[in-house]
């Protein structure tokens, strides 16, 4: 997701817009620009890098006018350089765009736009949306406002966008459909931002925008509202009342606990343009080309550090029960150096929220040295192992701020969930029905998270509990075990209180000479395969006074008869599972960490990207 500002007025539009890209830089930074009108042209500077970059570049150059529009970029489609940054051109220069969201259809919108004689400069969705308007707006002599509407009629995907055009000098068309987008009113002047961080100062007077809605902005004017149908709609003036600092956390006190919020979206966002339920098709564009290297490799090979090794996990326990292909998951660090055998017809896949992390670039470029195919999942586009890798699907989970990674995990979950729906249906290794039902599960996940955040006030009571301890123990069983160690980690990066995550038999084999009743013991235990061996170990732990947390199932009785706390999460396909049971453990760890008075967006000793050894 990226940052959009944009201003008409009395005022000159600089200042405004960067000042609004400063404020908006946590939603992107992979590059900004701004757009501005003066007299009869527009004038374009952007820059690959941070807003200060941008800055930096303008001092010498021409940044004057009253109209403009501003971006700070996290791309999706096309790396992050110069020409790929925002604002984007019409082909006359004389209309210019800025857009939050992903334009699903591009491909097919710009091909038919280069049929039709025009060019791009950029790879970015982006681009086709405004040569799309100045191509109808010429084509169908119709206003500026007008020729945005149809644009959006034919667009499918996501957008919060801002158009200028010299043609209506005093005038911003904005437009939303599942980006956030806020109209601020000062005198005779307007304002418009992803959120109201970049206008707060300005004026406390705002709407917002409605999905398919389209306003028209013009200085001394009021504004006019309507629907992408066309159909004039009023408008309600509501006052922002957000402080500053709250305001760049969209009202959360910390940047995890926004983006732990933020999972049905970034799950959702995961599986956009990917899953299509009514014709039950699953599909990964990026790494189509490479899916019989898939269906025959000998085998998978993940490579990933922390909570991305952990989705590795999740993704074995799937894509050996699905697609039937041996998986092996490796910690990069200690792949890269063990002189591991690698052949040919291997398929590394490697996992990274930042793209950056040193140990599995190096174990990326080990894979591709001794010839292997190599995939990468990343959420960070243009990043260095995105680049490095053959081929790879972004998870689009947005910027990840916090160090502790939670939408990142999820989102990295769905991909690698969706790559082995779409191996094991061309493998033909999966029954049409169980192929349906899951598909459709798959597509309910979002709303399940949401119906788990309802269990945030009892999930602070136990974190309550468990703040007085110094050590914990995390047990789980198959897709569970994965979780385990997901929540351990979760727990000790941000808390401090040492946190192991074990196979639940595996207790039997030391840990449980720690039981006792200075130590916590959180248990997965939702109802699947291996659910009364579970109910066996968690017996085992009470016999010796151990205190029992327990993630169940709905309307599980027998668990919650022999634990001190429990969880219910809604019911769900067992390897779904993970995405579901992670959620109260990243809550826990979140407001233990905060009862404990830790930093929980920069714990001591981490970063958010390990790109040294
Ligand atoms: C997880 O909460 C940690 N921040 C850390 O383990 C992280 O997952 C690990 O450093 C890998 O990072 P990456 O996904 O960016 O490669
Ligand atoms: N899809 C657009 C791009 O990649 C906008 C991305 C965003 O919303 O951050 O440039």
């Amino acid at each position: 997701m990226c940052g959009i500002i944009g201003y008409v007025g009395n005022k000159e539009a600089y200042p405004v817009l960067l000042q609004g890209l400063h404020r908006l830089e946590y939603r992107g930074y992979d590059s900004a620009g701004v757009a501005l009108i003066q007299d009869d042209i527009i004038n374009i500077h952007k820059r690959q890098g941070k807003v200060s970059e941008l800055e930096e570049y303008c001092i010498d150059r021409d940044i004057s006018g009253h109209t403009g529009i501003a971006h700070t970029r996290w791309a999706t489609h096309g790396e992050p350089n110069d020409v790929n940054a925002h604002p984007h051109f019409s082909s006359d220069k004389k209309m210019a765009l800025i857009h939050n969201g992903i334009i699903e259809n591009y491909q097919l919108l710009k091909t038919e736009l280069i049929n039709r004689g025009h060019e791009f400069a950029s790879e970015t969705d982006t681009e086709v949306l405004v040569h799309l308007v100045d191509d109808i707006k010429r084509n169908e002599n119709v206003e500026l406002a007008e020729a945005v509407r149809l644009a959006l009629t034919q667009v499918v995907g996501t957008y919060a966008i801002i158009v200028i055009s010299v043609e209506d000098p005093h005038t911003l068309v904005v437009a939303r459909k599942g980006s956030p987008l806020i109209i601020g009113f000062g005198q005779n002047e307007f304002y418009v931002a992803s959120d109201g961080s970049a206008i707060v100062e300005y004026t406390d007077k705002v709407v917002y925008l409605n999905d398919e809605e389209i306003a028209i902005l013009t200085e001394g004017d009021d504004i006019h509202v309507k629907t992408i149908k066309n159909k004039v709609i009023p408008h309600y003036v509501e006052t922002l009342e957000m402080s500053l600092n709250q305001l760049e956390k969209s009202g959360y006190e910390h940047f995890m606990l926004k983006e732990i919020f933020e999972q049905p979206r970034s799950i959702a966002d995961s599986m956009r343009g990917r899953l299509n339920s009514a014709k039950e098709i699953v599909s990964l564009g990026g790494i189509i080309e490479y899916e019989n290297h898939l269906l025959n490799a000998r085998r998978i090979i993940i490579v990933a550090c922390g909570t991305s090794y952990h989705a590795g996990l999740v993704a074995e326990y799937m894509l050996e029960d699905l697609v039937r292909i041996p998986v092996e998951v490796e910690y990069a660090s200690e792949f890269r150096y063990r002189n591991p055998i690698i052949y040919s017809d291997d398929v590394v896949i490697a996992i990274s929220q930042s793209g950056e992390t040193a140990d599995t670039l190096a174990a990326v470029e080990l894979a591709k040295q001794k010839g292997a195919t190599v995939l990468g999942i990343c959420n960070v586009v243009g990043s260095s192992i995105a680049r490095a890798t053959h081929a790879g699907s972004y998870t689009h989970a947005g910027p990840e701020i916090g160090v502790a990674s939670t939408k990142a995990f999820t989102a990295q979950v769905t991909v690698l969930t969706l790559m082995a729906l779409c191996l094991a249906k061309r493998k033909g290794k999966i029954a049409k029905q169980k192929y349906t039902h899951i598909i459709h599960e798959l597509e309910n996940i979002p709303k399940r998270v949401e119906e788990i955040f309802k269990l945030d006030t009892h999930i602070k009571e136990i974190a309550s509990y468990i703040k007085n301890f110094n050590n914990a123990l995390y047990l789980g069983r198959n897709y569970n075990y994965p979780v385990a160690l997901e929540g351990a980690l979760k727990l000790k990066e941000i808390s401090y209180i040492h946190a192991e995550g074990y196979p639940a038999a595996e207790m039997k084999h030391g840990p449980i000479a720690l039981i006792d009743e200075d130590m916590p013991v959180v248990v997965i235990a939702t109802i699947k395969g291996t659910y009364d061996k579970v109910v066996s170990n968690i017996q085992e732990v009470k016999s010796r006074k151990g205190k029992i947390i327990s993630i169940v199932t709905e309307g599980d009785t027998v668990v919650k008869g022999l634990s001190d706390y429990i969880i219910e999460i809604p019911e769900t396909e067992e390897m779904f599972v993970p995405l579901l049971a992670t959620i109260p453990l990243q809550l826990l760890a979140y407001h233990v960490a905060i009862m404990r008075g830790k930093n929980v967006d920069q714990p001591r000793n981490l970063a958010k990207s390990v790109t040294v050894e």
